[in-house]
């Protein structure tokens, strides 16, 4: 009697493939990832040794990362210029570290990574250290190199993430990216103490929230089923949603390898609506209220030219949307801009399940490798 046996099945604790353990490991990482550093209702960044009178004093902020950190980057920056008023630029680290960047003492900079060992960070974070910027780093591999060189490490605490493609590690960077914002909002006076304490009540929601859209994910599996044929799929969404929309397609695209694009729905009609025809599968983000009107009028740009139109949207907007929509995902209801966290996963589902179906290799997907350490 013999028993079949592998160090990786073991690993994967009975799940079919890596991503959809570490998809359903994201309350667990985004709780470890908060709650510990939440006292008195208010991030404590005492650990990393950042205090509001260091915050205080941030003029400019540049975030450099590369691939889906430089997604959650592009959130960061959405978040920390509403909040805090102080303005962000978000960079891809192989641009910036050849483009002889403006940078000074005066910027802080923050490299996001969830390996520490991208070889184009490493190279950002040498560049701008050089140059006299503080640089605190949002990484998820403890000791890694990034982690070692910044000045300062704010640890995601996602575990060890396995899939080339990074679910955990995003939704924890964004995490991560929040409590930082929030922080120095409240440093800044971009938010009172009132608001300040909501919001990081609402954002220690977001483990249970993301619970409830995973126990939704037979749904997701039913779209993929139905939409696994496809050539080329569009993203579309404004503002937050926007920055969704592109990690969301990058999910698509590098483990189903079906071609897809992100756009932001006023520049369709400056292009790439030519591409849209009888059929085509729109992905519309739709979670912000401010933005709602004016994404959709983009979604009916597109289904007035015949696409079929997949919507995320919070529960609250469901008969917002209910019109244009020919298939609807919902996430809780929670307050907009950190209903965002949350309305990655449906994504991350249905990426999952597409590639699946098309008989793809989903932890290991041709071409990529988990951490890019070379140029
Ligand atoms: C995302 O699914 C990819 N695997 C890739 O874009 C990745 O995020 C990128 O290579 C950056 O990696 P890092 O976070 O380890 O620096």
């Amino acid at each position: 009697f013999t028993v079949e046996w592998d160090v990786s099945q073991a690993e994967k604790a009975g799940y079919p493939h890596f991503m959809l353990k570490e998809i359903e490991e994201q309350p667990r990482a985004l709780a470890e990832t908060l709650n510990p550093r939440v006292k008195d209702g208010e991030i404590n960044f005492d650990e990393i040794g950042i205090d509001d009178a260091m915050l205080a004093g941030i003029k400019k902020i540049t975030v450099i990362a590369c691939g889906t950190a430089y997604h959650a980057s592009y959130v960061g920056k959405y978040i920390i210029e509403r909040f805090a008023r102080v303005p962000v630029e978000v960079e891809i680290a192989s641009e910036f570290r050849y483009k002889n960047p403006i940078i000074n003492q005066d910027n802080f900079v923050i490299v996001v990574s969830q390996s520490g060992e991208t070889a184009d960070t490493i190279a950002a974070l040498r560049e701008a250290k050089s140059k006299g910027a503080s640089v605190l780093a949002i990484a998820n591999v403890v000791g890694s190199t990034i982690a070692r060189e910044a000045d300062k490490v704010l640890y995601t605490r996602a575990g060890l993430e396995i899939a080339v493609a990074s679910t955990k590690a995003y939704t924890t960077q964004l995490m991560a990216l929040y409590m930082f914002a929030l922080k120095l909002a409240y440093a800044k006076g971009g938010i009172t103490q009132d608001e300040y304490h909501a919001y990081v009540a609402e954002l220690q929601k977001v483990p249970e929230n993301a619970e409830k859209v995973i126990q939704n994910k037979e749904l997701l599996q039913k779209f993929a089923y139905e939409h696994f044929t496809e050539h080329s799929v569009f993203y579309i969404g404004r503002g937050l949603d926007y920055a969704m929309a592109m990690e969301g397609s990058l999910k698509l695209k590098e483990i189903s390898y079906i071609h897809s694009e992100a756009y932001a729905g006023g520049e369709l009609k400056h292009g790439t609506i030519a591409l849209v025809e009888e059929g085509t599968l729109v992905v519309a983000v739709l979670t912000q209220g401010d933005l709602i009107e004016k994404a959709l009028s983009n979604v009916k740009e597109v289904t007035s030219r015949g696409a079929v139109v997949m919507v995320v949207t919070q529960e609250k907007y469901k008969d917002l949307v209910k019109d244009v929509a020919d298939k609807i995902v919902t996430i809780p209801d929670a307050i907009d801009f950190e209903a965002t966290i949350t309305s990655i996963i449906p994504m991350q589902i249905f990426a999952y399940y597409m590639s699946v179906q098309k008989g793809c290799d989903v932890d290991k997907p041709r071409n990529l490798a988990k951490s890019v350490t070379v140029e």
